[in-house]
This record gives structure tokens, sequence and C-alpha cells, in this order.
């Protein structure tokens, strides 16, 4: 897979964090609270961009909430995901290239392998990247996915297939091995839509066939709870993100990703 050269300014964007010198060392890695335990790969799924869409899509952003040349924001839950690339050593990465592609908040992906009749909100890029800054930081705009399912299969049939809530990563290191995986989200972030209420996402991340392996001990890692209020701005100023950069109903959550040196 070609990976997408980001522009200067993307570059520039992206590398928002250089205040935030508590991230710099390992034992300040080690603090930020997550153990650095690889974290868990999973599969790539139908759905990723193709070489096609790569070489259309103009718009190779960190925030997929903004289509350049739409005036209206994507529809849904507007997300901060924040974090930092590390090594096993828990060593921040600087450099790190992260994909992510996902489906729009009605659970529908840009892309031809999603045959489903679901709505596409044509204001949501579907697509985005970042590079981790010198801290080994990075930052990415975007709103909670959709549940979705393509299975003809009924739901009450025990081989029903339903992807619960995730949005999915692809990180490049140079020395380092490619980590594919998936990321999450803890139920009670969903207090925001009394149709989509904590009872339901827990039952579909219990039932979701490539979450359900995860060991118990390793779930933390890619299951990620989204926080509002204080607990978001402590996370923003922890992280060195600019509070007028944020938007006010967006929630923001923490995700490391560690990668494995391949030599
Ligand atoms: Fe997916």
């Amino acid at each position: 897979m070609k990976i997408p050269l980001l522009s200067r300014r993307q570059l520039l964007t992206s590398s928002f964090m250089g205040a935030a010198g508590l991230l710099a060392s390992k034992s300040a890695a080690a603090a930020l609270g997550r153990a650095c335990g690889l974290t868990p790969t999973q599969a790539t799924g139908p759905f990723p961009p193709t070489p096609e869409q790569l070489a259309q899509q103009s718009d190779q952003d960190w925030d997929l909430t903004r289509v350049t040349g739409k005036a209206e924001r994507a529809k849904g839950q507007v997300i901060e995901i924040l974090g930092q690339v590390q090594n096993e050593n828990c060593n921040p990465i600087p450099n790190a290239t992260i994909e992510v592609w996902q489906a729009c908040t009605s659970g529908k992906y840009n892309h031809p392998n999603d045959d489903s009749a679901t709505w596409q909100d044509p204001n949501f890029q579907y697509f985005g990247w970042a590079k981790t800054d010198a801290k080994g930081c990075y930052r990415l705009k975007t709103v909670i996915p959709g549940h979705y399912s393509n299975d003809p299969l009924p739901k009450d049939d025990p081989e029903h297939w339903e992807r619960t809530p995730h949005i999915h990563f692809r990180v490049w290191v140079a020395g380092h091995f490619e980590l594919v995986t998936q990321m999450y989200f803890e139920p009670s972030t969903f207090d925001y839509d009394p149709t989509l209420t904590p009872e339901y996402i827990e039952k579909l991340n219990f039932l979701d066939r490539l979450l359900r392996p995860v060991p118990a001990g390793e779930k933390d890692r890619i299951v990620i709870p989204f926080l509002s209020g204080a607990a978001r701005d402590g996370l923003i100023a922890k992280y060195g993100v600019p509070k007028s950069s944020v938007d006010p109903d967006a929630k923001a959550g923490e995700f490391t990703l560690v990668v494995t040196r391949a030599k």
C-alpha cells in the first residue's frame, strides 16, 4: 500500500504539541496511564482506501469532520483521538505515519465493497492521516462511526455478523512491522444519544466477532473511553492541544499505539 505524502502544511498542523514536554521521556510515556504492551493486531477488513481513492482524494489531513470545499461539518458526535506511538520499550516514536478509515455516523463506508443501502455523509472525510510529532504524539478529529451489518442472516440467528462501532488504524514506522488494528469505544462513551445506549453498545462490543477473541487483559488497549467536560479538557491540555481548536461538543479519548521493531 502506498503511503500518502503529507504536505508541509499538514505536517505543520499535525505537529501541534511542542509544548507537551511531559510526554517526551520513557518514564513519562509509561506515566501516560496505559502499559506499553503491544497493541493487539486486528484484521484490515474489506474497506481500506483503494489506490484509486488515494490518488483522487486531495484532502489528506487529520480532520475527518471537514472536507475541503464543503461548508458543512460531518454529521455525528465529534471526537478527538489523542495518543502516542511507542515501541515495546515505551519509547515515543516521532515521524510515524498513521492512517485511519471508518464508516460515517450512519455506518456506511466510502468503498466499492460496501453495498449496504444506508446513506453516505458527503461532508465526511472517510480516510485520514496524521504524523507523530517530535514527542511521538498525534491528533485525529473525527466522528463516532455507526455500527453496521452487511449480513443477510436475521439478527436473532447465532451466525449473524454485526460490527460494533470501530475505527481502523494502520501505522507505519521505519524499522518496525506495520501495525494494523481497530479502535473500539468503551460503552459509557455513548451518553449523548438515547437511541445508542451504553447497554446496547456493551452488547454490540460483546457480540463483535473481531473484538470478542481479544484476551481480556489486552482489550483495554483498544477499547477506549471518550470523555466530556473537565476530564476532556484535562486530556487535551495533557497533549498540548489548544482548547480553541476543539469543538465545544467534542469528546476526547487517548489511544496509544505500540509497534514492534523489525530488527
Ligand atoms: Fe470496519
